[in-house]
């Protein structure tokens, strides 16, 4: 079974490479923006032929939220047009499709966790062009996993968690947004779960939710991240208002993760169990 992973200096993507050494039946290639492009189809193609890829994680996205504000066409690039080559590459490959996306496909006005099939109304280009990219994966292939998250952070890459640490290293007080409800999710919980896709043959092809369990806003995670490193540090809560951003953000993108669990068979865990893990293996790195 060969596995490309797509993005891989991304976060999703180093979380998955911190754990192949739990799945020794498998072959992973992954390949950067530099290595593979996957705005480019012949690149694509070329890549998909040569290795007779099984599975593709595709870890690749425009994701700078605010930027794609601006930068519209590059966000599509990526987010669609990127996702269309590889959702026609597996098509043309008989392979499976696994692709990430995003809470912010919803425009967060509901007050309950949202489920896979509710409405999806993105309010911004980020969300817009994630929101495209999924409807193309799934009118052009059968063999598709797409998997909505939400607040990522790791010990890879860039993320809320490992900002609030070097702030809280330089400051002694803090303001963080309190009126924006989600779930941290630890990315390398996710990279376990689109693992036990593979593992398991898991053929109920379609979208599937994944988040840590719990809900908390930005004011709450940080307060959670200072209180688990013994930082101290004076934080205030704001609103949105009182820090206006590009792009908007859902008030409310909890999303109900009850469907990923029954067809895995997984237990997710709670956010503040897992953010426990990630500051343990960032300090041991
Ligand atoms: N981060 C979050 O909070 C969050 C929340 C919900 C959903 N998601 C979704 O989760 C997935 C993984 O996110 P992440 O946090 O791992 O993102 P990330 O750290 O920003 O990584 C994205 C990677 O995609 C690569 N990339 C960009 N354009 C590319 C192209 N044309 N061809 C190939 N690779 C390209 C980037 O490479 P370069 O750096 O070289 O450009 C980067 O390494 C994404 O689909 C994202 O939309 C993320």
């Amino acid at each position: 079974m060969r596995i490309l992973v797509t993005g891989k200096d991304g976060q999703l993507a180093q979380s998955i490479h911190s754990i192949t050494a739990l799945y020794t039946a498998f072959d992973f290639i992954f390949k950067s923006s530099s290595e593979l492009d996957i705005t480019n189809y012949q690149l694509v193609a070329k890549e998909f032929k040569k290795n007779r890829i099984d599975y593709c994680i595709n870890c690749a996205a425009y994701t700078a939220v605010d930027k794609a504000e601006t930068d519209a066409e590059k966000a599509y690039n990526v987010n669609v047009v990127g996702v269309k080559n590889l959702a026609n590459a597996c098509a043309e490959n008989e392979a499976t499709l696994i692709s990430v996306s995003t809470d912010f496909v919803f425009d967060g006005n509901s007050n309950k966790p949202y489920l896979e099939k509710d409405f999806t109304n993105p309010i911004g280009v980020y969300g817009k062009t994630k929101l495209e990219g999924e409807q193309l994966i799934s009118k052009l292939l059968v063999k598709h996993f797409i998997i909505r998250t939400s607040w990522l952070y790791s010990e890879y890459g860039n993320n809320f968690m490992k900002t609030m640490l070097r702030l809280g290293r330089e400051r002694d007080e803090l303001s963080v947004i309190g009126d924006q409800i989600g779930s941290p999710t630890y990315a390398v919980d996710l990279a376990k779960a689109i693992m036990t896709f593979i593992e398991i043959k898991e053929t109920n092809y379609g979208v599937y939710h994944f988040s840590n369990k719990g809900e908390c806003s930005w004011y709450d995670f940080a307060k959670e991240i200072f209180a688990q490193s013994n930082i101290e540090i004076k934080l205030s809560k704001i609103t949105t208002e009182d820090f206006p951003t590009a792009a908007k953000r859902p008030k409310y993108s909890v999303l109900n993760s009850s469907k990923i669990e029954k067809s895995l068979g997984i237990e997710i865990h709670f956010w503040k169990e897992s953010l426990k893990q990630a500051i343990l293996n960032l300090n041991e790195n």
